[in-house]
């Protein structure tokens, strides 16, 4: 980092106004926050009627069986229809959804009106392959407008589907098709990433053939054109069966806790979460808050998330907030340095994107490779600048605003997790006077708040943990098939005894209130890491690398990194090395490939280092916050607890 950006860091107090001419046209008003504070549960009511709603709800939220919430229960939505006919009925069946851009430089832009099209007849090919309400359909495709209307199609005839990351590996795959015992894949041959195909129907053989026996199809898309293996009886083209089912298909409506999704999380323990969410609630808070916090003109906005469809990020703000709210949006296939560096900056010139919702670990790396790749296209189309996944810091706000907001922009630190389902903390553009490196305060109907240990609130000034006081309408409504790890997790650390409706979520995170009360986040508090914006546990990783057979035992820590937010970093004992010439470096190289393999390229670790001993106390928990030191260059911190002191000095002299 050179001396000006530390000064940024180090002296950032700047704070910015909203613009009069901004503040004039901005959707959010301060009245939100003031109708909410008088009648918070009127509130969401009010965001809910402005969805279609088959049947009218009189109920809005029913805490008795806490912490199960229902919300709008007795009401009956379609949550394809809200995203789709609707906005085609109200005469905007010609205005584009999604201009679709591959990565090789083809692009595709379709309208509602097409968009709802192509998910009716997705919808009828689902329930003639024997799809039923209630039925798991797992999604792994790559970031084309079929993973779209893929998962509008589920929701549709109120299947639930599972989507996951086309990055995740095979063994991956299986896991989270057998822990929802998913009925039906949806795939595709492959997708471009870094120039060329990577291969995705492979992985879906490879997890079939090891287990996931509950598939009885594999619906394929054809997309990377590569060659794939086919069984006969259980795969099938996509575009084949589409042509032979009806083209109408009418939306009927579902119970508003119907479940929507299931949407896999790192957890502190080995086996990922499957995050379940529901209909009407989950619709409610995506579409509001896509509204609120990005200040969205459907009629005018062109929207781009950068997320994909394989994380919360790209369900409710690709798929579900930005549809239900009729917005046009950009949606890219490939990485961001492909085929030049200023792959994005081209895409936001050509469709005037003018607002574009990423994560700090993107901002971070444009800012290395510097300004004069976004500075060769005109990005004057944007008009609000977000950012989500994991703390931005103040330096990398100013730079975004700056470089690719044209100094003008309102930038929204949104803080929000794949359990609240919507943005939970957050500026309004046109209202909160902004400051970098805070997500400041909870948007209108949130309850959060900071609090110690004992369950106090730490006051203006101090750290503590952040938690929901409230329930609200987009929160998870349970771990798939897991009801006790539901309650452990999230609902036990403050536990006021007797009154169950008073527990609040635990959201994993530490969290200050600065003078004023605004909430900065300051990561996660548990052995979750976050890597480029995305969740990884410590304990997963570690199980990967105990699963090669030369390793005897295994420590992973997130160490913080100047352009990912946080890095894998494993320390490990070998039980034999592959051979006698194996050197360490080798079985690192090994290892880290091998975790690549079991989880996903997400999780390989950046460093591994092979040590003969792991710092633990006496009764042989691992301290991993020794080794975190060790991994940050830091001095090594107290080491009183360890059953065997010296082991720290011999991991010190092993890595350095
Ligand atoms: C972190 C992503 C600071 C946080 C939507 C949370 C953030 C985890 C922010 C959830 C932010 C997300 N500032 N930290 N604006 N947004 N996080 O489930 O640690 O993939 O608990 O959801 O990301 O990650 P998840």
């Amino acid at each position: 980092m050179n001396a000006p950006q530390i000064e940024t860091l180090l002296h950032e107090n700047r704070r910015f106004a909203p613009s009069p001419e901004f503040a004039a046209q901005a959707v959010a008003t301060p009245e939100l926050y003031e109708r909410a504070a008088e009648d918070r549960l009127g509130f969401w009511a009010e965001q809910a009627r402005a969805l279609h709603w088959h049947t009218k709800f009189e109920q809005v939220l029913d805490w008795t069986n806490a912490p199960f919430a229902r919300w709008f229960a007795d009401g009956r939505i379609n949550v394809a229809y809200n995203c789709l006919d609707r906005h085609v009925l109200a005469g905007h069946g010609d205005r584009v959804a999604l201009h679709w851009e591959g990565e090789p430089g083809d692009s595709r832009s379709i309208t509602y009106a097409e968009l709802t099209a192509e998910v009716k007849r997705a919808a009828n090919l689902l329930t003639a392959l024997g799809i039923r309400q209630g039925d798991r359909v797992a999604i792994y495709l790559p970031m084309i407008p079929e993973a779209v209307i893929a998962m509008l199609a589920v929701a549709r005839i109120g299947a639930v589907h599972s989507v996951v990351f086309g990055g995740f590996s095979s063994d991956s795959l299986r896991s989270r098709i057998e822990d929802a015992q998913a009925k039906l894949v949806i795939t595709a041959d492959g997708g471009y990433r870094k120039g060329s195909v990577f291969p995705l129907k492979p992985a879906v053989d490879t997890a079939l053939a090891r287990g996931g026996e509950s598939v009885k199809r594999v619906l394929v898309v054809k997309r990377g054109g590569n060659e794939i293996d086919w069984t006969e009886g259980r795969d099938l083209w996509w575009h084949e069966e589409l042509a032979q089912v009806d083209a109408d298909h009418e939306a009927k409506g579902f119970e508003a806790e119907n479940p929507l999704f299931i949407l896999y999380t790192s957890g502190t323990t080995g086996k990922p979460k499957g995050i379940l969410h529901t209909s009407g609630g989950y619709l409610t808070q995506a579409s509001f808050t896509h509204r609120a916090v990005f200040d969205l003109h459907p009629e005018t906005d062109v929207f781009w998330c950068t997320a994909d469809i394989g994380w919360v990020t790209g369900h409710s703000y690709v798929v579900y907030g930005p549809l239900a709210n009729g917005a046009t949006q950009v949606m890219y296939e490939g990485t961001p340095d492909t085929p030049h560096p200023g792959r994005w900056w081209e895409i936001i010139e050509k469709y005037k994107v003018s607002i574009l919702y990423t994560a700090p670990t993107a901002i971070r790396s444009f800012m290395k490779i510097g300004r004069e790749h976004p500075q060769r296209f005109d990005l004057s189309s944007l008009r609000v600048l977000g950012s989500v996944g994991e703390p931005i810091n103040p330096e990398a706000w100013i730079w975004y605003r700056d470089i690719i907001g044209g100094g003008k922009t309102p930038v929204v630190d949104t803080w929000w997790q794949t359990e609240t389902g919507a943005i939970m903390i957050s500026a309004l553009p046109g209202i909160t006077e902004a400051k970098p490196g805070s997500a400041q305060t909870p948007i209108p109907g949130i309850a959060i708040d900071v609090l110690d240990d004992n369950g106090k609130h730490v006051g203006n000034g101090n750290g503590g943990l952040l938690v929901a006081t409230e329930p609200w309408p987009a929160m998870l409504r349970g771990i798939w098939g897991d009801p006790e790890r539901f309650i452990e997790t999230y609902w036990e650390k403050f536990d006021f005894e007797g009154t169950p409706q008073r527990r609040m979520y635990f959201a994993g995170d530490g969290a200050r209130l600065d003078e004023d009360g605004d909430i900065w986040l300051l990561g996660r508090v548990d052995d979750v890491m976050n890597v480029s914006g995305h969740r990884l546990s410590t304990a997963e990783i570690e199980s990967a690398l105990v699963s090669h057979p030369i390793v005897a035992e295994a420590a992973v820590v997130g160490a913080s990194d100047e352009t990912t937010g946080q890095a894998v970093v494993a320390f490990v004992i070998l039980r034999a090395k592959q051979s006698e010439a194996q050197t360490n470096d080798e079985a690192a190289a090994l290892l880290r490939a091998h975790v690549a393999e079991q989880i996903g390229a997400i999780a390989r670790p950046k460093k591994v280092y092979i040590v003969t001993e792991l710092p633990k106390t006496r009764s042989g928990k691992i301290m991993r916050r020794l080794l975190q030191d060790v991994a940050e260059g830091r001095e090594v911190g107290d080491t009183t607890t360890l059953a065997d002191t010296s082991v720290m000095s011999v991991i010190t002299a092993t890595v350095h």
